[in-house]
């Protein structure tokens, strides 16, 4: 195969599609026959590779080990009807690799690399894409640091990998919302800190407060501010979103907070169908009054995984907050508008999409 970048490819002799079954795949549990792999040495990015998919051999001193300069991205691929396949809105995930990569000291990663990547892989295994509603395929671009030298500074040497994993959103319109811990002793991420990317010390960080809240019965945290614990930012994966009487409310993103591709897409969507959307600052306290004087009707995550998860209440402080059921929500209307997007069934008119080219 000849690319615009000259790529090397090596397709896979066997596909092993046949032993994941399409309509359950889980999330995260397969991954397709191909991938992307590319070094970094000499000052600059080498031409990638896509070749089968598989296991790296690492030296026990490469600096990811020790330092934990890696970052990643999750964006998803859909397939329409007719067979084609659209990446949605993969350039704001690009861009926000490369903030990530830029925070961490590590090289930010070519434009044309990635995107003739996508164009690669998913022409090569878009097999494994199933076109039905809640289906698609998870794409996990990543880079982290090879070098193999114990001195506390940037590495000179990384790879970036892109990975596919075909997945099924795991919620589902009907299914019970969750409930969720309002954290008011662990902090995710401080000022001037690394909330705002996608460096992999985020996530194995957030680990251990979520699993006391598992034991506590909540399934996920929504995490506050570090310095007050008394404003709501974001939860494990999702941005949040507070519905007031007809007013959504979502926290300003910021040096603490990851900027949402879900977010922002929802953000628009609600504008573009008359619903007041506020972004500001939300007080615990505020939400429980809202509770208290029954105006606060939805609480839902969003991000790329779920699209929307709604919550079905949330703990603080020892005391437990239900959440009412409500007529039509405005989280499942507003996924099934981003759906109706991703897989083609209305016109893309934010163009949001990235087709893959054949
Ligand atoms: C901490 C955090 N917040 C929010 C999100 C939602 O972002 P997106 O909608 O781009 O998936 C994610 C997922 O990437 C995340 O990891």
């Amino acid at each position: 195969m000849n690319t615009a970048n000259n790529f090397k490819v090596a397709q896979t002799k066997q596909s092993r599609l046949k032993d994941m079954d399409p309509d359950n795949p889980g999330f995260g549990k397969f991954y397709t026959d191909h991938m992307m792999v590319c070094d970094y040495k000499d000052g600059k990015w080498q031409v990638p590779e896509i070749k089968p998919y598989g296991p790296f051999q690492l030296d026990p001193a490469s600096k990811i080990f020790h330092y934990g300069q890696s970052i990643f991205e999750g964006v998803k691929a859909f397939k329409d009807e007719k067979g084609n396949v659209s990446v949605f809105r993969p350039d704001q995930n690009f861009e926000r690799f490369n903030r990530s990569a830029k925070r961490m000291c590590m090289p930010e990663f070519p434009k044309d690399y990635f995107f003739d990547g996508l164009d690669i892989l998913l022409n090569l295994d878009k097999a494994w894409i199933n076109p039905k509603n809640g289906y698609s395929l998870y794409i996990r671009p990543f880079i982290f640091a090879t070098e193999a030298q114990l001195s506390a500074a940037p590495a000179t040497a990384y790879k970036m990998v892109i990975v596919c994993s075909p997945v099924k959103s795991y919620y589902t319109p009907g299914t019970e919302g969750i409930k969720v811990l309002v954290q008011d002793r662990y902090s995710r991420s401080a000022d001037g800190g690394v909330g705002y990317v996608k460096n992999g010390g985020n996530y194995g960080a957030s680990f251990y407060p979520t699993e006391l809240a598992k034991k506590e019965g909540y399934a996920q945290i929504i995490w506050t501010d570090s310095e007050t614990h008394e404003y709501m930012e974001e939860a494990g994966t999702m941005n949040v979103f507070f519905r007031i009487a007809d007013r959504l409310i979502t926290a300003p993103t910021n040096d603490r907070i990851l900027d949402g591709v879900t977010r922002k897409s929802l953000i628009q969507l609600a504008k573009d169908r008359g619903i007041t959307v506020e972004i500001r600052d939300i007080k615990v306290q505020e939400i429980i009054e809202a509770h208290r004087q029954g105006t606060l009707k939805e609480i839902f995550g969003a991000g790329t995984a779920a699209i929307v998860q709604p919550l079905s209440g949330f703990g603080y402080k020892g005391k437990d907050y239900t959440l009412p059921d409500v007529e039509a929500p405005y989280g499942e209307s507003l996924k099934k508008a981003i759906q109706d997007i991703q897989y083609g069934r209305v016109e893309d008119r934010y163009n949001w999409l990235y087709h893959i080219k054949a």
